[in-house]
């Protein structure tokens, strides 16, 4: 290590890269693997909203916007999400364009957390939230939900603040949640507000899978409990967007602003046909991803059936477009070696499940954004893998 490099931010030496993205990379390199690692979706993003970028373009729409989003994308995104679940934002006031979700967590946390805090983190989750609470000198507490179905209960999230009450300052919430696809209703969500209305503690609801809910119609935290949440959403997932990095911030005014002051010096304004695009994708195309999520929801039934008869137990997944799945008895139970195993012998990537933190152990992650010749193939392949392998 250079004498320089050991003078940089202390926490980076907690801080590792993506295990994912190193996993993916690495067993990209076996000819013909089937991977199932990444959570993005396969589909192309929708044509009407590609022209509507085309247009920005020629337009010579090519300069900074306002830093909290044009207004024609605040507005279109205030719309969508008040038609699909009852939010009541002020475009004007109340939303940030972020670069993803991403960047969204990263200002939002930034500008919450002070050296010293904590911050509940509900596990398994998108591990993106550790490593920015670390770098903000705060403390992650993991609550480990896997002996609940992975799902926290009130009980359970009442005893967590109450033993960390000095320091808690915001709880994560992820649904439907990557990596189980495991989401709340709204009786749960209103039993686990009614114990965050007691303290005065933020809620960052990430819910960028909203729209690939199965059964039954999502419900945010925001619509519950609008004056303590900073809502997460965006376009990624709901209108096959990722590579296009628009991400939506909402939350009270007061804090709103001052979430506002991270992202204006964080990126100044996200891409500028980018919000062309998601203004079109939200004003024109809100069910666009109504349609993917009738096929994925066939792939997710087709990939439940093939693992269940290959021995392997899977989360009730109501939403997202993953399985996690146990690892059956008789196989390698640590997961990252499972998964090496896995890849090298039936050519199927899958991520361990210890990747999102306490509970995933012992668990597999399997997305299903890919094509159904595809999932077809990884079921044959591990069900074949399970026939030699099991002892
Ligand atoms: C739970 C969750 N939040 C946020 C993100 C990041 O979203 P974006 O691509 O909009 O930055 C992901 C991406 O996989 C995710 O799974």
């Amino acid at each position: 290590m250079s004498r320089l490099s050991k003078t940089m931010k202390k926490e980076l030496a907690q801080i590792q890269p993506s295990s994912i993205l190193a996993f993916n990379q690495e067993i990209s390199a076996i000819p013909d693997i089937v991977k199932l690692t990444l959570g993005e979706p396969d589909f192309n993003t929708p044509d009407h909203v590609k022209q509507a970028a085309i247009k920005a373009i020629e337009n010579n729409d090519s300069h900074y916007t306002d830093s909290r989003g044009t207004e024609g994308l605040r507005q279109a995104a205030t719309h969508f999400l008040n038609s699909k679940y009852d939010l009541n934002y002020d475009p004007d006031t109340q939303v940030l364009v972020t670069t993803g979700a991403t960047e969204g967590i990263f200002s939002a946390l930034t500008a919450i957390l002070n050296p010293g805090d904590s911050v509940i983190i509900p596990t398994p989750i998108f591990p993106q939230y550790i490593p920015v609470n670390i770098l903000n000198g705060g403390t992650p507490i993991f609550v480990d939900t896997s002996d609940n179905g992975f799902v926290l209960s009130p009980e359970k999230l009442q005893a967590t603040i109450e033993a960390n009450k000095d320091t808690v300052k915001a709880i994560v919430l992820n649904f439907p949640n990557n990596p189980t696809g495991v989401t709340y209703k709204k009786d749960d969500l209103e039993k686990l507000a009614a114990v965050i209305k007691q303290y005065d503690i933020f809620v960052i609801s990430d819910e960028i899978y909203s729209e690939l809910t199965y059964d039954g119609t999502h419900v945010s935290m925001a619509s519950i409990l609008p004056e303590q949440t900073v809502l997460l959403n965006g376009a990624s997932k709901s209108h096959a967007m990722t590579g296009w990095r628009i991400g939506l911030l909402c939350g009270p005014v007061d804090v709103v602003t001052e979430i506002a002051k991270v992202h204006q010096f964080a990126i100044t304004s996200a891409t500028t046909n980018a919000q062309a695009a998601a203004e079109e994708a939200f004003k024109s195309g809100p069910d666009d991803g109504q349609k993917m999520r009738v096929v994925y929801q066939e792939r997710r039934d087709l990939l439940i059936d093939g693992l269940q008869k290959a021995g392997f137990e899977c989360a009730s997944p109501n939403g997202a477009f993953y399985l996690f799945a146990k690892i059956p008895a008789g196989l390698i139970q640590n997961s990252v070696d499972f998964c090496y195993d896995l890849a090298r012998k039936a050519k199927v990537a899958v991520i361990a499940g210890s990747s999102f933190g306490p509970g995933g152990e012992g668990y597999v992650r399997i997305s299903y954004a890919a094509s159904t010749e595809n999932l077809k193939e990884a079921i044959k392949r591990i069900q074949q893998y399970v026939t030699d392998n099991q002892d």
